[in-house]
């Protein structure tokens, strides 16, 4: 799996370049790819995203007697990981997710943009109470301004999380530098790196409105 950091501008990201994640976000950005389709496509790449963003887990050694003999393996240390995502476009990565990691916590945080200010509205917000203990693995597709993963973020911390990364599927710069600002130890592992925002604050080229095509609502 190829994963490089992209840019020295933009040193909290992760490109997820592998063959595979090109090929399925092609399918995704399509403006054709019906919905049945595309939730697929959601979970998918969000598995191969996660394969990445677990890459430094820490380890802890373990004893495993095998049918031969006994000998030390290795399990990730501390307490279950904790999936977090973002309402609504976020809950079409949750399953991708779990399917590497099935032991994992469910949060979840309810924020969406408002139309005209693209202000991040929260309305929901629920979490493992021993937050301090674990790792948080924030979801969401689209990284646009930043303004509902800085929000969301920033909900965490105020719940005692410590360490928490992002995943999502297409970033703009603009959204990266503003969650690298705000929350600088917050590392960010996307499928794509696009252009920029377009006036009404979507991604260009982007795939439109996530929650929108993932849930049929468009
Ligand atoms: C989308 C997306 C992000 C947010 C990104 O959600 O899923 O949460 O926009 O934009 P930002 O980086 O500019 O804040 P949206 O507000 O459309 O809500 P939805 O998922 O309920 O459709
Ligand atoms: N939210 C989306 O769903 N798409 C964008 O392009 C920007 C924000």
């Amino acid at each position: 799996m190829s994963a490089v950091p992209t840019t020295p501008a933009l040193p909290t990201l992760t490109v997820v370049e592998h063959p595979l994640v090109q090929h399925k976000l092609a399918l995704l950005r399509a403006r054709t790819t019906p919905t049945k389709q595309f939730k697929e496509l959601v979970e998918e790449v969000a598995t191969l995203v996660a394969y990445e963003a677990t890459r430094d887990l820490v380890l802890e050694p373990v004893t495993v007697d095998t049918p031969l003999e006994a000998m030390t393996g290795h399990k990730v240390a501390g307490k279950k990981l904790v999936l977090v995502p973002v309402l609504r476009a976020g809950l079409g990565m949750v399953e991708g997710v779990l399917r590497l990691v099935p032991s994992a916590r469910v949060g979840h945080i309810g924020l969406y943009r408002d139309h005209d200010t693209l202000a991040p509205v929260d309305y929901y917000f629920r979490v493992p109470g021993d937050a301090p203990m674990r790792e948080f693995f924030l979801l969401d597709p689209m990284l646009a301004t930043g303004g509902s993963a800085s929000a969301a973020v920033a909900s965490l911390k105020a719940a005692g999380a410590t360490r928490i990364r992002l995943l999502c599927l297409v970033a703009a710069p603009e959204g990266v530098g503003r969650l690298a600002a705000d929350h600088p130890d917050v590392r960010v592992f996307t499928a794509a790196l696009d252009r920029e925002l377009n006036v009404n604050g979507y991604i260009v080229p982007g795939l439109g409105d996530a929650g929108d095509r993932l849930f049929g609502t468009r």
